[in-house]
């Protein structure tokens, strides 16, 4: 007989995690409040883009081997491992908002079987696993309590989880421990074919991840940690890019030789807009709430949300130096996920562009090639989406690449000249070649590229 996992909450990490799970040998009941989302995924694709994920839920489905349900008690029905993979968006304060974190504990003591491993891959803040446990002491519940954080990206969501740096599990009990690393045993042993399941155009050449044991608050603590860390690393990057705009230095190629230092590394020092997204503009502020409920100095922290901050505004006011006031002007911003690779564009600074420039007066027109709807909840009523990048740039006075599409990197020069009024490409994500741009008879504003 098939091993039960039940995994609580469909969205970006509970539903790639439940798509894997179910295609190596596991029964996978998946468990969400919201019917509509799965009922798109009962119909065997997922309700976001994202990379390999639609190939891995189609023949789980039809394998019968990934069960969504929006019944805990059908869902939770002899599983032997239940992972809670619930939102934990910020409070107005900043702070973590552990409700749906409570909601789908307090709901699972229901009807977990005896001993069950309850695995919390939602990103918390330190100290929640103890309060997650006593929710299931109260019932009576002699459950297992594993923290297992998530490290994928979404846009790589499916490589992310096979070809993994590290799984990190924090517990009290070592066996519970071992049983969730046996799970990551299973996927890293199946990676090849589940990557052609997922019809992945790359794969990674690391050959083994690492598994680290920790206690239960460390592996809490790890998960934030991290996501600061990497928030620190972009805020730094664009610290250095608005010195370099005043010195005439390239932020890219100082970041290029700065990163070739082993102990730095090259990764998220890419200068631009600023981070957004669904987790690291939420982690940073919980972790600053936490550090702040404990004394700690979050200054450093509060510094790299600062600079984040101005980014978009940095920007725009890069361009008027060169294009006027930027009432009536017509500008195309392309791009409005939160980064290349996926639909989602919650926090995203692109879309943060577009409605700083419109409430200058700019008439803008936006493209992307995968998040138009969703975005549009979010950006100011007078712009106009387009539904494709030549309506996009039609008679614009300038263009604002905002998010790091293919599409936008290849940008067709030629055309995009002929199809403008103005000359000015701002490139907000550092992803295009200056000097490309230039001998197009265009102008090229980078972020820390050129002077301001
Ligand atoms: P999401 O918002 O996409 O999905 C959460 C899902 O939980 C939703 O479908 C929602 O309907 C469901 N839900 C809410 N309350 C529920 C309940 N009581 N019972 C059942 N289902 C319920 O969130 P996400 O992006 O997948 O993130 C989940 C967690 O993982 C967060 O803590 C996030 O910080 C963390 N994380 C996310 C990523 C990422 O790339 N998105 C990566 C690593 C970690
Ligand atoms: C991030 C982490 O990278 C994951 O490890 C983590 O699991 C996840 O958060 C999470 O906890 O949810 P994600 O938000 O999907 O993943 O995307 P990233 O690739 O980290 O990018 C985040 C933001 O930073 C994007 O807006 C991106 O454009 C921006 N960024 C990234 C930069 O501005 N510069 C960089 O050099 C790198």
């Amino acid at each position: 007989m098939k091993e039960t996992i039940a995994i609580i909450g469909a969205g970006y990490v509970g539903l790639s995690t439940a798509a894997l799970l179910a295609n190596v040998g596991y029964e996978v009941r998946l468990i969400d409040v919201d019917e509509q989302k799965l009922k798109v995924i009962k119909s065997g694709r997922s309700f976001f883009f994202e990379e390999g994920i639609d190939p891995l839920i189609k023949k789980a489905v039809f394998n019968k081997t990934l069960l969504p349900t929006t019944d805990y008690q059908k869902g939770l029905r002899g599983a032997s491992i239940i992972f809670s993979c619930v939102g934990t968006p910020d409070n107005p304060d900043g702070s973590s908002n552990l409700s749906y974190v409570f909601a789908a504990a307090e709901e699972a003591a229901n009807y977990i079987s005896p001993r069950a491993i309850y695995v919390q891959k939602s990103t918390v803040p330190v100290g929640t696993g103890q309060k997650v446990q006593q929710i299931f002491t109260k019932t009576g519940n002699a459950i297992n309590y594993v923290s297992n954080p998530e490290f994928l990206r979404e846009g790589t969501a499916i490589h992310d989880a096979l070809w993994f740096d590290r799984i990190v599990c924090g517990s009290a009990s070592n066996e519970a421990r071992n049983s969730v690393f046996g799970l990551y045993k299973t996927l890293e042993k199946n990676r090849h074919v589940l990557a052609r399941i997922a019809e992945l155009k790359k794969t990674a050449t690391t050959e083994k991840g690492r598994y680290v044991a920790t206690s239960l608050e460390s592996a809490e603590l790890i998960k934030v940690t991290a996501n600061a860390f990497l928030a620190l690393k972009i805020s730094f990057a664009n610290s250095i890019a608005k010195l370099a705009d005043h010195v005439g230095a390239d932020v890219v190629e100082v970041m290029d030789a700065v990163g070739q230092d082993k102990r730095i590394g090259r990764g998220f020092l890419n200068a631009g807009r600023g981070y957004g997204g669904g987790c690291f503009p939420k982690d940073m502020s919980g972790l600053i709430e936490a550090m702040n409920e404990h004394g700690a100095d979050s200054q450093i922290l509060t510094a790299a949300q600062d600079i984040n901050e101005s980014m978009p505004g940095y920007i725009v006011n890069k361009l008027q130096n060169s294009l006027g006031e930027l009432k009536d002007k017509k500008v195309a911003v392309l791009g409005l996920a939160f980064k290349a690779g996926t639909s989602d564009s919650r926090r995203s600074k692109a879309v943060e562009l577009a409605n700083i420039m419109a409430k200058a007066g700019a008439r803008v027109s936006a493209y992307d090639p995968k998040t138009n709807g969703e975005a549009k909840e979010d950006l100011r009523a007078s712009v106009n989406v387009e539904k494709s990048l030549p309506a996009a740039i039609k008679q614009v006075n300038a263009v604002v690449i905002a998010t790091e599409w293919p599409e936008f990197i290849n940008i067709d020069l030629d055309a995009l000249k002929k199809s403008m009024r103005g000359h000015i490409v701002v490139d907000a994500m550092n992803c295009l070649n200056p000097s490309e741009v230039t001998k197009h008879g265009l102008q090229y504003i980078g972020v820390g590229r050129n002077g301001d």
